[in-house]
């Protein structure tokens, strides 16, 4: 059977095909951060517009590296919920369209679960499973017996992982999307440098998460901080450049990145060290590297708590959504699993963040249980519960 996937929740225009839930044909993503850059975060109206503008060639280029004509597509998908309304409104009504148009079934899929389902192409989901989900918009620790069965037992009082990720680079300016930025800067810090506060509550919402705390943490020490160095008049400025002569950011090439981020910064610092005022390791990827590390920790500390008190009954943890991509939170959760002997399974990369693929994976598992959608479908911001006819 295959499947056509369509997905945009948020900033990214994908489509994909996938065969029988497992075989990927074709996973087209136009992402949109260049425009969102410019702003430091998503801004629904311009999401909306570039979805409009892009969901017509991302389906041509999907349906023609699927090597597939349109009578070989038997179902279509669309992500239905939760989301930006106005993202959402554009694929949806694109789906409809296309389910008229070729006579196929539609069906409306919810974003989050369909996060969760990504994991299913690297490795068959053994439920029941404790899953703990970090994404952009949501971050939430779920106990799940199947895709129609589940539970959530956690979530966050206020920013999202991959929020909190976006705004602390915004307040260092780095660009958009945060969590990628953060993660490959962090490599040339020290993790342990400096010790940011770690949430934790009172028992009855002790799976519940909080990171706006932290981020004040954060953006009051770096704040202090360059007023140190101001109060010694030396004029330092942190980054030497300004909001519309931006470095080229280029993710893939990490060294070059570091070159053409920091060189001002580092005659300032390597100034400032020479005049005894900086201590050796005080740097932004120091600052970056511990605000990361006290994510993970927190994280983790939460995912162990949701253990103790219901590890006898779960085989696995399935961590998804985009900032499962990062590296030091992958690296406390496998140390989590290990200590607990449980085991422990992420998304492959490519598929952490949005894509068309997972929609789609998702979508078999409600059409085999024949939840269907119709040509009322109609988005929603919210989480909502499964109903059929929806
Ligand atoms: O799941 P996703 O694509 O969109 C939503 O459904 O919200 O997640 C996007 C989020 C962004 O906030 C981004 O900064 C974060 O995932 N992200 C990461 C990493 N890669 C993407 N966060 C931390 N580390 C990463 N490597
Ligand atoms: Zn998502």
């Amino acid at each position: 059977m295959i499947i056509c996937g369509i997905e945009t929740s948020c900033d990214d225009t994908s489509i994909s095909f996938v065969k029988d839930g497992k075989i990927i044909l074709s996973n087209i993503t136009f992402s949109q951060y260049q425009s969102h850059n410019l702003f430091s975060g998503v801004v629904p109206e311009i999401a909306s517009r570039e979805h409009l503008n892009n969901i017509d060639k991302t389906y041509k280029i999907a349906l023609n590296e699927a090597k597939i004509e349109e009578k070989d597509i038997d179902l279509i998908s669309v992500s239905a919920f939760p989301g930006l309304i106005g993202s959402l409104v554009v694929g949806v009504n694109f789906a409809k369209g296309l389910a008229f148009r070729l006579k196929k079934p539609l069906i409306g899929v919810n974003h989050l679960l369909a996060h969760i389902y990504a994991v299913n192409f690297s490795k068959k989901i053994d439920f029941p499973i404790l899953a703990l989900l970090i994404s952009g918009g949501h971050t939430a620790i779920l106990k799940m017996d199947n895709f129609l069965e589940f539970e959530i037992i956690g979530k966050t009082y206020d920013d999202s992982v991959g929020e909190a990720f976006d705004k602390i680079a915004k307040h260092f300016e780095l660009g958009y999307p945060g969590g990628p930025i953060i993660d490959k800067l962090s490599i040339y810090g020290n993790p342990t440098s400096y010790v940011f506060p770690i949430t934790s509550h009172e028992e009855k919402h002790k799976l519940n998460f909080s990171f706006s705390g932290l981020k004040t943490a954060v953006i009051y020490f770096r704040e202090k901080y360059i007023s140190a160095n101001i109060n010694n008049n030396l004029n330092f400025e942190f980054k030497n450049y300004s909001k519309d002569n931006k470095p080229n950011l280029d993710l893939n090439k990490p060294k070059e990145l570091l070159k053409t981020f920091n060189k001002d910064y580092f005659v300032h610092q390597e100034y400032l060290k020479k005049k005894n005022i900086l201590k050796i390791n005080e740097n932004l990827f120091d600052i970056l590297s511990s605000f990361q590390y006290t994510i993970a920790k927190i994280i983790s500390f939460k995912l162990n708590q949701a253990l103790s008190l219901y590890s006898s009954k779960y085989k696995s943890i399935v961590v998804a959504g985009g900032a499962s991509a990062n590296s030091q939170i992958r690296k406390e959760l496998y140390n989590l699993s290990k200590l607990n002997n449980i085991n422990i399974i992420f998304p492959e990369l490519s598929l952490c963040t949005d894509n068309g693929a997972m929609i789609a994976g998702l979508a078999l598992e409600y059409y085999k249980n024949n939840i269907l959608s119709d040509l009322y479908l109609s988005p929603n911001a919210r989480f909502q519960p499964l109903k059929r006819g929806c």
